[in-house]
């Protein structure tokens, strides 16, 4: 018995890299899986088949896909994308939101089509096609009133929650994920829906745009069973198994997965509190308030 036998999966931006990954582990675990890409440039720009090349390497291992070419940021073309799913195999039960694309620069030098263009296809590109699975999911639990079982797995990145010089238009598109999939899974969570988020890390088209970056690699270049820490399916049994039925207890989580390690992300949390005893705040002594009992960058024996 594979860890997902009879399921149904999408995977975005599966044409290459993590995604590509993605979609091959999902298929050897006994998922079928609609292998959406656009085809573009790492910027965005154009289309093309390479969904294809995914589809490919996983019938020839012995897996089930069909391609998808959808861009994942137009709310139709996702809407599609589900359906094609649905169409194939009857029903949807895993999406993978990985799609992606960088157009570094500082903010200076940032134009604003780079910034609309890279919130877009990250932010938008993970709220339509959860959108469209979400819809589904509903009309199936309403047909049934069973729990549906579905899964969400959307992609953040370490730039989004920590930051990142040269990207202030990645960075918070992918914080953003971060805050969409807590909603989600309050929202879903109803159904049996879970709603997570992983935070690779890899060598592929996207890191290669990074001065000194390692060389490119793609997951189906590195043999069955070898280590390698770049390696875009690092991250992807993590993702498997959070698409499992083993994992139905696990929602609203951001889990990093960067070379060795799996690192559970502890979420925004109440930090040392000052409170203001009923009375307004007063600008002028707020400032040492704050260093003292805040910051800690006062002695507290000068509070007094
Ligand atoms: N590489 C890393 O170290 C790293 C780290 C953190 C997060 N990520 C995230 O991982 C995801 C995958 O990136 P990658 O590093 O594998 O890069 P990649 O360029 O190899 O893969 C991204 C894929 O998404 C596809 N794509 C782009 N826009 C699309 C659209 N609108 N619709 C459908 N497909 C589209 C591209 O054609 C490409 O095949 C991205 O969300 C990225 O932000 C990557």
């Amino acid at each position: 018995m594979g860890l997902l036998d009879g399921k149904v999966a999408i995977v975005t931006g599966a044409g290459h890299g993590i995604g590509r990954g993605h979609a091959m582990e999902l298929a050897k675990h006994g998922a079928r899986v609609v292998v959406n890409d656009l085809g573009g440039s790492v910027s965005g720009e154009g289309v093309g088949r390479d969904a294809d090349l995914t589809v490919d390497i996983i019938a020839a291992r012995g897996g089930e896909a069909v391609a998808n070419y959808e861009n994942v940021a137009d709310f139709e073309g996702a809407g599609r994308m589900v359906a094609q799913a649905v169409d194939t195999w009857g029903r949807l039960d895993i999406l993978v939101n990985n799609a992606g694309i960088v157009r570094d620069a500082t903010i200076v030098k940032m134009s604003e089509s780079d910034f609309d263009a890279v919130i877009n296809v990250h932010l938008k590109g993970t709220w339509a096609p959860c959108k469209h699975a979400a819809t589904h999911w509903t009309e199936r639990f309403k047909a049934t009133g069973e729990p549906v079982g579905g899964r969400i797995i959307n992609t953040t990145s370490g730039a989004g929650l920590t930051g990142n010089f040269g990207q202030s238009n990645y960075a918070p598109a992918k914080a953003a994920i971060a805050s969409l999939t807590q909603t989600l899974s309050l929202e879903l969570f109803r159904m049996g829906v879970t709603v997570n988020c992983v935070g690779p890390a890899a060598a592929t088209r996207i890191t290669g745009t990074m001065p000194g970056a390692p060389a490119v690699i793609e997951a189906d270049d590195v043999p069955d069973g070898e280590w390698n820490r770049m390696d875009p399916a690092v991250s992807s049994p993590l993702v498997a198994w959070l698409a499992s039925a083993e994992a139905d207890h696990v929602t609203g989580q951001v889990i990093r997965a960067v070379a060795e390690n799996i690192i559970w992300m502890k979420p925004w949390a109440d930090g040392p509190t000052l409170n203001n005893g009923g009375k307004r705040w007063d600008a002028a002594k707020l400032g040492m308030q704050l260093a003292t009992d805040v910051f800690g960058t006062r002695a507290p024996g000068l509070r007094y």
